[in-house]
C-alpha cells in the first residue's frame, strides 16, 4: 500500500502520537514522520521520548521546516495523513490553508487531493473559533477524530485508551486492526 504521514504536533497527548506511530511500525506500514518544535518538547515532557526514538526500518522522518521533499507534493501518492495529537494552533494553520511549515503544507496536499485527512485535536474547552475551524476542515474533506476514547470497554490505562483512539485512526486510513475492543452489546 502507499505510505501514510504521520504528523505530531505541540498539543498534550504525546501518547497519541507514539501509539499511532508503533502500531504503524508492528503494522511494516511505511510512514512518513513530522514532528513540530513543540511536540519535541512534549514528547520529552510526558514521556521521556527523545527524537531519536523514531527512526526505524520503514520511517522516513522529516525536517518540518524543508519542503523539498515529496509530501510536499501531490504528485507523491500516499494513502493518508494523521496529526495526533493536533494542537488547535496547528489546526487553526491548516483550516487556513497557510502551510507554513512542511507539517501544514502536506495537510493541505491531502486536502487538495481529497485523501483522508485525520486530525486528533486535543484542547478543552473548546471556544466558537476551534469548532468553526474544525468544521471547515470537515467540510473541506477531513476528519476531526477527537482524543475522546470510549469507556465501554472499562480501559485500565493509558496506553488501553491511546490503542482505542489509534485504533479508530487505523479505521479510518482503512487499516486493519484489532486493537480498538467493538462494541457488540
Ligand atoms: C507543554 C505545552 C502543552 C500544550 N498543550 C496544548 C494543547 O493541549 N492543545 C493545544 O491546542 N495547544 C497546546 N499548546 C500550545 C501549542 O503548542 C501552540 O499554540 C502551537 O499550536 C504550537 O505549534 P504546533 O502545534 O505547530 O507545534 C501547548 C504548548 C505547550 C508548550
Amino acid at each position: 500500500m502507499a505510505p501514510i504521514v504521520l504528523a505530531m504536533s505541540g498539543a498534550s497527548g504525546a501518547v497519541y502520537g507514539k501509539e499511532i506511530f508503533d502500531r504503524l511500525v508492528a503494522a511494516r506500514v511505511e510512514t512518513h514522520l513530522v514532528i513540530t518544535a513543540t511536540a519535541q518538547v512534549i514528547l520529552k515532557d510526558e514521556m521521556d521520548i527523545p527524537p531519536g526514538y523514531f527512526n526505524r526500518a520503514g520511517v522516513t522522518v522529516h525536517d518540518n521546516g524543508r519542503y523539498d521533499v515529496p509530501i510536499a507534493s501531490g504528485s507523491f501518492l500516499t494513502a493518508g495523513m494523521v496529526v495526533a495529537p493536533c494542537s488547535m494552533g496547528c489546526l487553526a494553520r491548516i483550516a487556513s490553508g497557510v502551510s507554513t511549515d512542511l507539517l501544514e503544507r502536506a495537510a493541505d496536499v491531502h486536502l487538495k487531493e481529497r485523501r483522508p485527512l485525520i486530525l486528533v485535536p486535543r484542547e478543552t474547552p473548546l471556544s466558537d473559533i476551534h469548532l468553526e475551524n474544525m468544521l471547515r476542515i470537515s467540510r473541506a474533506g477531513g476528519t476531526i477524530l477527537p482524543a475522546m476514547p470510549a469507556f465501554t470497554h472499562r480501559p485500565k490505562t493509558i496506553e488501553e485508551l491511546a490503542a482505542f483512539i489509534a485504533g479508530r485512526v487505523f479505521d479510518h486510513l482503512k487499516l486493519p486492526q484489532d486493537f480498538t475492543p467493538r462494541y457488540t452489546g
